[in-house]
């Protein structure tokens, strides 16, 4: 393999609501963080696994996840942005080709990290997977005002595994300032252009009660 994947799992959660940090929160009996490590581990490229935790759960997280693949704990940072430089600077030297995962998208098919990673060998220094935006979409002013209607055809939404030739994520991270949500976004500032590739449906992004629930529901039909 010639990818690293690192997993930033160090959020509290607030949105899921009171409880343990999300990516240690239970989907059909297992953490959301064993789901996704497990499904990344599943894709034939992976070399390295990086999880950023809970500063107060590193030594749980290692325990949680060494029957699960050789992977990696670092404990993470105050933004997601800092976790994420956190465990890129723990991937070791070999890995050109970096990826980088939500915990919360636990359901994330090996599939999707596989053409991520694909995209990004065949030349793209930064490859994101989207899906088209479904709903219209309208700007408002501070009063909740409409101002306007967004034009929706231009649009989509951005999923991870964002994949990345490695010396790339690398200047990014170095030359970020103010925290992004996403590492493309680092990239783009940098002036790199970041490419599309279609995502997946399964790899949502478990942030409220309604997507633990679809995310349980998906699981029955299709585990
Ligand atoms: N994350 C992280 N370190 C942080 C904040 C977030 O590693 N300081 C991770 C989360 O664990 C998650 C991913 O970044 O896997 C996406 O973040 P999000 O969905 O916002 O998760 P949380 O920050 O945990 O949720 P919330 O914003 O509702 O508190
Ligand atoms: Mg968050």
């Amino acid at each position: 393999g010639d990818v690293a994947v690192l997993v930033p799992a160090a959020g509290a959660g607030i949105r899921l609501g009171p409880g343990a940090p999300k990516a240690l929160r239970p989907l059909a009996g297992e953490p959301l963080l064993v789901h996704a490590v497990r499904r990344i581990a599943g894709a034939r490229s992976v070399h390295t696994i990086v999880v950023a935790a809970p500063v107060a759960d590193v030594p749980a997280v290692q325990e949680l996840l060494a029957p699960v693949a050789p992977v990696t704990v670092v404990p993470g940072g105050a933004h997601r942005q800092d976790s994420v430089a956190a465990a890129l600077a723990a991937v070791p030297a070999g890995p050109e080709i970096v990826l980088v995962h939500d915990a919360a998208r636990a359901l994330v098919p090996a599939e999707l990290v596989e053409s991520v990673a694909a995209a990004v060998r065949s030349g793209h220094d930064a490859v994101i997977p989207v899906l088209p935006v479904v709903d219209t979409v309208k700007e408002v002013c501070a009063d909740e005002v409409v101002r306007g209607t967004v034009d929706r055809s231009v649009l989509r939404a951005v999923q991870t595994p964002q994949g990345f030739r490695r010396s790339v994520l690398a200047a990014a991270h170095a030359a970020a300032v103010d925290p992004l949500t996403d590492d493309a976004g680092l990239v783009e500032k940098q002036g790199v252009p970041v490419v599309c590739v279609p995502g997946s449906e399964y790899a949502l992004k478990i942030t409220r009660p309604f997507d633990l629930a679809l995310a349980e529901h998906l699981l029955t039909v299709r585990p």
